[in-house]
């Protein structure tokens, strides 16, 4: 028999500087259930997921958190994998880029490229930005990053280059000859007119830190994050390895039907990931499909803007499957769509409470009272009414156009497509009220009674096979209830209307979806406030904004920057949205206000702390003296630069200790982005020194 054909399905892997929230679950989930289906359309399916756990961003936040870059990166990646296995997603391997065999298969790849001429040694000064991991045409100290709005940091280094400039008709060529290769169009045509306006050598080492893989023959040098992370669509299945068995793999699977990314990193997937493949000779994805954004109070989730919604609160009260339909379900697959506890309950109760979960126990329930639980005899062809025939046809019509939408990830529109049959199907039985024909006496009611509860009975029997890549476990009690066994068995192929055998014995029937009310909005909001709180006060490793700001290991930014709320958001156009507003508990009287002495200062002395590569100490005349200030803004500013310059000083803070120095104030900065660089308040106008804030 002939080996089945391979279907090979990524996720990006997740960056565990941050923990996961449902915006990292949307992808995974839409994954997951085009793993599902293809597995259940007899494909040799392999579904990877994993973590990003390289640079300097996870470096810093290491550091800041007070442990070291393993120990940190290992909690986060097992927090993912956890979640992952909670909400039952069928990956087949979950691949950390600190892994041995990711490290070796990277390094493999580095090597292919060195070997291949696409790499050279060259020098880089200029800016850099910390949290996109990019070189940047920006001027000048601390200016912003044109991609995401943080200050960008000087760097001058020698650095190993991959010829980018070189590909350029290649890859143009690529996009030309295989219009699906970037999908929607939409991002294609985008990333071609990106290609056409010119590409330069990209820098592909940096020596600016440790915390990577390093470059082969050249350990004073790591291999560039993106670089590293891409490698893992090949290493994870087996490439760099010399094991047999391991080649087998890659030649098995390599390359991926599809790549399925965010679509913020369409340039890094759809440019430089094929770019580095063409130079190493080794075959490209045969798609790469970009998603939108799942918003939150109108702006991107993600843990910058402080507005996540953590995929265990929907886990915790209305379950995984109640979640990833709603994810496939509301979101217009490609677009961004947004997130409501509001829209989550009421799709939760008009879909699967009262549109398959009715339909299921109405159905079943009924089957079992009136025909002690077995699947009932439907008249001949020939005695079927119109209602009866056109619901079988709506059956058939219905599994064919949820395949050609789910084949084009129109997953809203092939959820839509089944629950018409779903609404149909309930419509119809109110229409031939099956209570009123079991009442009735005679053959022909009870034969008409057998019709009716078969017809829905299929009808469900389909919608529940079509959905079980979406909602497989409540799918999987339905189809048990249904009396067939295992849903994991079906082959969704053969699917069509009239397979139920009559005199299948049906299991114990119970309601698959107990309705949903406004208290479990409530109890969802309470629980995203108690978890926000908790992970503000205990500040857990990935939360501890303070990355590159805390004064020192373990210790929050408090001694350099106002408090983390007050970052602006990283996107200038984007509100910094909370997830849930303050309460009036939350909120100080202008009195409280009043007690914080704010007063302008100027800087007079700036250098560096010995043994503390964040912290700067200085001495800031006040106005009515000087005062010493050891603040944690050293990776964020050069102590020569900040003489003369006016900050603003909280002047009645009680005077501690850090590194044996007197700390007495604090000097007020902005926190931005997930590292929480800080940036120093100023003014634009001139301000005398001493000047009260108030
Ligand atoms: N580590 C890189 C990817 C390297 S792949 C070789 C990365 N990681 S990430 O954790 O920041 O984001 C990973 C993916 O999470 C994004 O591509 C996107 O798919 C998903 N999302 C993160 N926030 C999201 C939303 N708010 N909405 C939808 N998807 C989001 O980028």
């Amino acid at each position: 028999m002939d080996k089945p054909a391979k279907f090979y399905i990524t996720t990006p892997i997740y960056y565990v500087n941050a923990h996961p929230h449902i915006g990292h679950t949307y992808t995974t989930v839409v994954c997951d259930a085009i793993a599902r289906r293809q597995r259940m359309m007899g494909m040799d399916t392999y579904f990877l997921t994993g973590t990003d756990e390289h640079g300097q961003k996870i470096e810093r936040s290491a550091t800041a958190a007070g442990c070291s870059p393993k120990e940190f990166v290992d909690k986060i990646a097992a927090e993912y994998r956890e979640l992952w296995d909670r909400m039952k997603l069928s990956y087949d391997d979950f691949i950390r880029t600190t892994e041995p065999r990711h490290i070796r298969g990277a390094q493999a790849l580095f090597t292919r490229l060195q070997e291949r001429g696409y790499i050279y040694k060259g020098s880089y000064s200029g800016q850099y930005c910390v949290f996109d991991e990019l070189y940047v045409d920006a001027v000048g100290a601390g200016a912003p990053c044109p991609e995401c709005g943080r200050p960008t940091e000087t760097v001058q280094e020698e650095n190993y280059f991959f010829k980018l400039s070189a590909m350029e008709d290649r890859l143009l060529k690529l996009y030309a000859e295989q219009p699906d290769f970037i999908r929607p169009e939409t991002r294609r045509n985008e990333v071609v007119a990106f290609v056409r306006s010119g590409l330069r050598d990209l820098s592909v080492s940096r020596t600016t830190f440790k915390w990577g893989i390093p470059v082969p023959g050249d350990p004073k040098h790591v291999i560039y994050v993106w670089l590293d992370a891409l490698a893992n669509y090949i290493t994870a299945i087996g490439f760099g390895s010399d094991k047999e068995k391991d080649k087998k793999k890659f030649e098995r699977y390599w390359p991926a039907d599809v790549h399925m990314i965010g679509k913020e990193i369409v340039r890094f997937h759809c440019v430089y990931w094929p770019a580095f493949l063409l130079a190493a000779e080794l075959p490209l994805p045969k798609s790469i499909v970009a998603h939108g954004w799942l918003l939150f109070e109108e702006s991107k989730m993600s843990k910058s803007r402080g507005n996540v919604v953590r995929s265990e609160t929907i886990l915790d009260t209305l379950g995984a499957d109640t979640l990833r339909y709603f994810l496939l379900r509301e979101i217009v697959f490609g677009s961004d769509g947004s997130f409501s506890f509001d829209a989550l309950v009421q799709r939760f109760n008009a879909d699967l409470a009262n549109g398959l979960g009715n339909l299921s126990s109405r159905t079943l329930s009924m089957i079992t009272r009136y025909f002690d639980g077995e699947v009932p005899y439907p008249s001949t062809a020939q005695e079927r009414t119109a209602d009866d025939r056109a619901i079988a046809e709506l059956g058939d019509q219905t599994i064919r156009d949820f395949h050609a939408q789910f084949e084009q990830f129109q997953f809203s529109r092939a959820l839509e497509t089944a629950w018409g049959l779903v609404s149909a199907v309930n419509k119809y039985i109110v229409d031939n009220e099956p209570w009123t024909l079991a009442e009735k006496p005679g053959q022909d009611a009870r034969a008409r009674l057998g019709t009716v509860l078969y017809t829905s009975a299929e009808a469900l029997r389909i919608v529940t096979a079509l959905a079980q890549p979406i909602i497989p476990e409540s799918t999987a009690r339905i189809w048990q209830q249904l009396g067939l066994g295992e849903i994991s068995k079906l082959d969704l192929r053969e699917l069509k209307w009239g397979q139920l055998q009559i005199g299948t014995k049906l299991g114990t029937v119970e309601a698959v979806f107990p309705r949903a009310d406004k208290s479990t909005i409530e109890r969802m909001q309470q629980m995203e406030q108690e978890r926000s709180s908790v992970s503000e006060s205990k500040a857990p490793a990935a939360e501890a904004e303070a990355a590159g700001t805390g004064a020192e290991a373990g210790q929050r930014a408090t001694e350099a920057v106002a408090d983390p709320s007050a970052a602006v958001p990283p996107d200038k156009t984007a509100k910094a949205a909370p997830v849930v507003p303050a309460s009036g508990a939350d909120k100080i009287s202008i009195d409280d206000f009043l007690k914080v002495e704010l007063r302008v200062g100027e800087v007079k002395v700036a250098e560096k702390v010995k043994g503390a590569d964040k912290l700067l100490r200085l001495e800031v005349d006040i106005g009515t003296e000087v005062r010493q200030i050891v603040a944690g803004i050293a990776k964020a500013y050069d102590p020569e630069k900040l003489i003369g310059r006016k900050v603003v000083i909280v002047a009645n803070l009680q005077p501690r200790k850090l590194r044996g120095l007197e700390s007495q104030g604090m000097i007020v900065a902005a926190s931005l982005g997930d590292e929480g660089l800080p940036v120093l308040a100023g003014f634009l106008e001139d301000v005398p020194v001493g000047a009260k804030l108030k």
